[in-house]
């Protein structure tokens, strides 16, 4: 072959594995044209085999041809290569669908139901005063919410507590009382507890609901008069609601208290001088209280000779209406998040 077949030649190899490695279409197919071509068997080193037939002057012509060739082909495969890879990873970021420019989902926060919040600041304030948290059973006996309370069989003031029955002297408890008899069972004094809690009533309009919520708290100890009781409501009246806030203690009646009280507050809305709020009273009753009665000791094996206590509890929707204000008590249950975002 003379000098211008061979260039001829190797010029036609160039071309062809130029337009080959155009149209491959994947690595494994890129690898077998540079086979091909480049390889130690392929074309471009059978073609310089045959070089044989030229002269002195001509065979480095052809090499440097031949290495142009090469280096050319190298560089095709090579970006080939790269542009194959580039889109291959594009059709898989397509058919992941995910749009990576998009912005981040907002995850949005719940927030503490207002009557877990209250129950929770009335139990803060009474843990500052050195009072223990205990939870007692919602479904109780007779004999816990009634009897060892002191509340006689037949008595009318078993009536006043609308009761839902599950069975002959099983029922929903309906007020967290039942604890302080469970506590001293378990528990000699002093002591000095707090019971926040479910409770069920038969009962149902715009500020009452047949499941609510209380907080009890109670203290014994020897020596125990209602002078403490009437510090320690007052210190949380004034620490739940304000400073500037009076208390009034009013004759009650409850079985398992003797002294029996109804507390009130000044109005926070008018400060005594009236409102709505108040109902023009000045006042607002606010919890149950009063001297634990001895016979309730009694039925525990306390000694009423030695200790004494006070006992105290209270209604945390009704706690809760009155700090925010709220004219509806079944907004508590309602799950609507327009409301309930508002805490
Ligand atoms: N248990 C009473 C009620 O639910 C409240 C109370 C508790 C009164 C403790 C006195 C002492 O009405």
């Amino acid at each position: 072959m003379s000098l211008e077949e061979i260039k001829n030649k190797l010029e036609n190899l160039e071309k062809q594995a130029v337009a080959e490695i155009a149209q491959v279409n994947d690595s494994s197919g890129l690898e077998i044209v540079r086979v091909q071509y480049l390889g130690k068997k392929g074309e471009l080193t059978a073609v310089l085999r045959g070089l044989g037939d030229l002269s002195e002057n001509e065979r480095p012509v052809i090499g440097k041809l031949s290495n142009e060739i090469k280096n050319c082909l190298a560089k095709k495969i090579a970006s080939r290569e790269q542009e194959l890879k580039d889109q291959h990873e594009a059709v898989s970021l397509a058919n992941l669908k995910v749009d990576l420019t998009l912005p981040g989902e907002v995850l949005t926060q719940g927030s503490i139901h207002p009557i877990s919040e209250v129950m929770a600041e009335i139990c803060a304030i009474f843990n500052r005063l050195n009072f223990a948290v205990v939870e007692g059973p919602e479904i109780e006996t007779d004999y816990y919410n009634f009897e060892a309370l002191n509340f006689p069989p037949d008595h009318p003031a078993r009536d006043m507590q609308d009761t839902f029955f599950i069975e002959d002297k099983v029922l929903l408890r309906t007020h967290t009382s039942p604890v302080q008899v469970r506590v001293f069972e378990k528990q000699k004094p002093p002591v000095k507890i707090i019971v926040p809690g479910k409770v069920y009533r038969h009962d149902a309009d715009v500020s009452h609901s047949p499941m609510f919520h209380q907080v009890e708290g109670f203290l014994v100890d020897e020596g125990v008069t209602f002078a403490d009781l009437k510090g320690v409501l007052t210190l949380f009246i004034k620490e739940m609601f304000g400073e500037q806030l009076a208390t009034r203690f009013r004759p009650s009646f409850f079985p398992f208290t003797e002294p029996s009280a109804e507390v009130d507050m000044s109005c926070f809305a008018c400060q005594g001088a009236g409102c709505q709020v108040c109902k023009n009273s000045g006042w607002i009753e606010i919890l149950g209280a009063g001297m634990i009665d001895p016979a309730v000791f009694k039925y525990v094996k306390y000694n009423p000779e030695k200790y004494t206590g006070f006992a105290f509890g209270m209604g945390v929707e009704r706690i809760a209406m009155l700090k925010y204000g709220i004219d509806n008590i079944s907004l508590f249950y309602e799950n609507d998040l327009r409301f309930l975002k508002q805490f």
